[in-house]
């Protein structure tokens, strides 16, 4: 029967649990779809490295050009990570037609923009639900759910490290290093967990979730952030003793077309809904002008929970395909402000 073929950018946390959803649910997705997914090929940094995941080895490749040159792949996922590398590779996919699926919130909060513009020039999809709330489909919610409203203001725990090391913390008396350690050993922490732990991988979240609920351009340099590195267990033993829960806390809302959006350690009332949202799971409480208090639930990091997003957008992204729709994603804001870079960068 019909076969669609997806090449995957990288084979760590995220690739491998790609890789396994994509082979174990291979009967729900025909079944959705009309037509089986494929894993054609895999970029990865080293051909040697063990790896916990069974995949045939003359899937895997060093040179993203097997991928991007390949006339049979219809869909890239990149799952590698960085910013430059994969900037430029996903600029090249669309420049050959390929339709990609991101994980990546470092380069979304970034560049998404210019790579939205890219992937419309070229009539391709650009779907990236994975880097916002890991398993939680909150830009769906905002974009789809909530595309009837106008949406006031975003607040939430959307970095699951963080929230795993301050849980251990407050509950356990796990020290800090160790807390992290064991959020690393668990695969919630980036590669290098600095921009977990000092608040950026959330701003750059809260970037994203800005940008889509309020339709408009937000510059990663205005967003004001302050991260856990310097909470001593003392200070959050204090605030438990009050009633009150330490967590990491992104805002962003929009008054009068102002938009506001920061990152910093709060104090929680035991009483508020985030104060009890546990371990790497992250929860996104959005306030409609219509609508009222809405709030998305669920594992925000991990192999598998971001998987099931990024195999959704595949499924969108077929979905599509199918319908002869692509290059019309439903997760494009409307900018206020101007991109000043994107001509530029673009090279046009
Ligand atoms: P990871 O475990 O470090 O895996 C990265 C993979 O990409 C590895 O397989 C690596 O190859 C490959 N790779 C990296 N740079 C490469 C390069 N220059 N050329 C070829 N291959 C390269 O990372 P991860 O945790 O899966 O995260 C991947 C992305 O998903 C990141 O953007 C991250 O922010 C995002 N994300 C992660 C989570 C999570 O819970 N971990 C959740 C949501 C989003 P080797 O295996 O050969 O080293
Ligand atoms: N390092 C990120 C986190 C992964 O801990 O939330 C999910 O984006």
């Amino acid at each position: 029967g019909e076969k669609v073929s997806v090449s995957i950018l990288g084979l760590g946390v995220v690739g491998s649990g790609v890789v396994k959803l994509i082979k174990d649910h291979q009967e729900e997705l025909a079944h959705r779809l009309g037509c089986s997914v494929h894993v054609k090929s895999v970029l990865v940094r080293d051909l040697e490295k063990a790896r916990d995941i069974t995949i045939e080895e003359t899937l895997l490749t060093t040179n993203p050009n097997d991928i991007l040159e390949d006339p049979e792949v219809d869909i890239i996922v990149e799952v590698m990570g960085g910013i430059e590398e994969s900037f430029q590779l996903i600029l090249k996919a669309f420049s050959v037609k390929k339709h990609v699926v991101t994980a990546n919130k470092d380069l979304v909060a970034l560049h998404g923009a210019e790579l939205q513009q890219a992937a419309d020039r070229n009539q391709c999809d650009f779907y990236y639900e994975a880097s916002v709330a890991g398993g939680i489909p909150i830009l769906r919610g905002i974009t789809d759910g909530l595309s009837s409203d106008r949406i006031q203001q975003v607040m939430g725990i959307v970095n699951g490290t963080t929230n795993y090391i301050l849980t251990k913390m407050n509950n356990e008396g796990v020290s800090y290093e160790n807390a992290l350690k064991e959020a690393q050993h668990l695969g919630f922490a980036e590669a290098d967990p600095t921009a977990d732990v000092e608040g950026l991988d959330a701003a750059r979240k809260m970037a994203i979730l800005g940008r889509l609920a309020f339709s408009t351009n937000i510059d990663l340099e205005e967003v004001e952030v302050a991260g856990i590195k310097n909470l001593e267990l003392e200070d959050l033993k204090y605030g438990e003793r009050l009633g009150y829960t330490m967590k990491l806390i992104g805002f962003a809302s929009c008054q009068d077309g102002e938009v506001e959006v920061n990152v910093q350690p709060t104090l929680l009332s035991k009483n508020h809904p985030l104060a009890d949202v546990k371990n790497e799971y992250n929860a996104v409480y959005v306030y409609g002008e219509a609508v009222g208090e809405t709030m998305f639930y669920g594992p925000g990091a991990g192999s598998l929970p971001t998987a099931t997003a990024v195999v959704s957008d595949l499924v969108t992204v077929i979905k599509n395909m199918k319908l002869g729709v692509s290059g019309h994603s439903t997760i494009k804001p409307r900018f206020k402000k101007e991109l000043k870079t994107a001509e530029k960068r673009m090279g046009q």
